[in-house]
């Protein structure tokens, strides 16, 4: 599997606090069955990191470290790019990443309040860059089915869903959500967002068995597989069609 979504550079963000468990976490990717991950810190919101720099040089370094204990793993740069009203001024600076270099930007939200992306998401468009909405089914508006997200889609957004909520660990409530976007084809991609080996533990294989036994092993090796490869490579993702959704399991609704 190709992970498109995880903190796992040391000190930049939330995630791993040095080397030695940047490390940890690259080799439990390893167990769980991933060979590309695309190391996603957050740039702007509380963590800034306003600079692509230190993200392509710990990304070398870990890839240098990685191949000196024969680690079986690829690292390459991205970010996990929080909403912000100069998203497009820093890619015209070169100071936000695409995932892998791609023309795939994979856009957070704002947890406190949904905000109309729409005009954003064509403008980004219209500049050939594609947004991914990383973990739709963790935002509060959505979880509380306040608001729905298919704007965005219509609008020409993709989705990620993260392993872990699909598999139970952030509750319930973000567990069903996740499988009720699944089941609406609305899905385009699931990624770890790992960002330990504890509570934040990458979750890929578990979630690939979960959806091949609701939904089948077609949608798990789109959504697992074949789209992070077509993100990695900057080419068009598969869609997931409606005959997923009329085989779904109906355990999570
Ligand atoms: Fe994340």
């Amino acid at each position: 599997m190709i992970d498109i979504h995880a903190h796992i550079l040391p000190d930049i963000d939330d995630g791993p606090k040095d080397w030695v468990e940047s490390e940890a976490l690259c080799c439990a990717m390893v167990s769980d069955g991933i060979t590309d991950v695309i190391a996603t810190p957050h740039q702007l919101g509380r963590f800034g990191n306003e600079s692509c720099q230190p993200i392509r040089q710990k990304v070398d370094e870990l890839n240098q470290k990685l191949k000196d204990s024969s680690v079986a793993l690829t690292v390459h740069a991205g970010a996990e790019v929080r909403l912000d009203e100069r998203i497009e001024s820093l890619l015209d600076e070169e100071k936000i990443l695409t995932l892998a270099g791609s023309k795939y930007l994979l856009l957070e939200l704002l947890p406190e309040i949904a905000l109309d992306i729409t005009p954003l998401i064509g403008r980004l468009l219209s500049r050939e860059i594609i947004p991914i909405i990383a973990h739709v089914e963790r935002y509060p508006y959505y979880i509380n089915s306040s608001k729905s997200p298919d704007v965005l889609s219509e609008a020409g957004a993709y989705f990620q869903v993260t392993a872990s909520s699909l598999v139970g660990t952030f509750g319930s409530s973000v567990q069903a959500v996740a499988w009720h976007f699944l089941r609406d084809g609305n899905v385009a991609v699931v990624a770890s967002d790992a960002h330990d080996t504890d509570y934040r533990n990458p979750q890929m294989t578990r979630a690939y068995e979960m959806i091949q036994h609701n939904m089948g092993v077609e949608l798990a090796d789109i959504l697992c597989c074949q789209n992070p490869r077509c993100i990695l490579n900057s080419e068009p993702l598969i869609t997931p069609d409606q005959t997923f959704s009329s085989t779904a399991n109906t355990f999570f609704s």
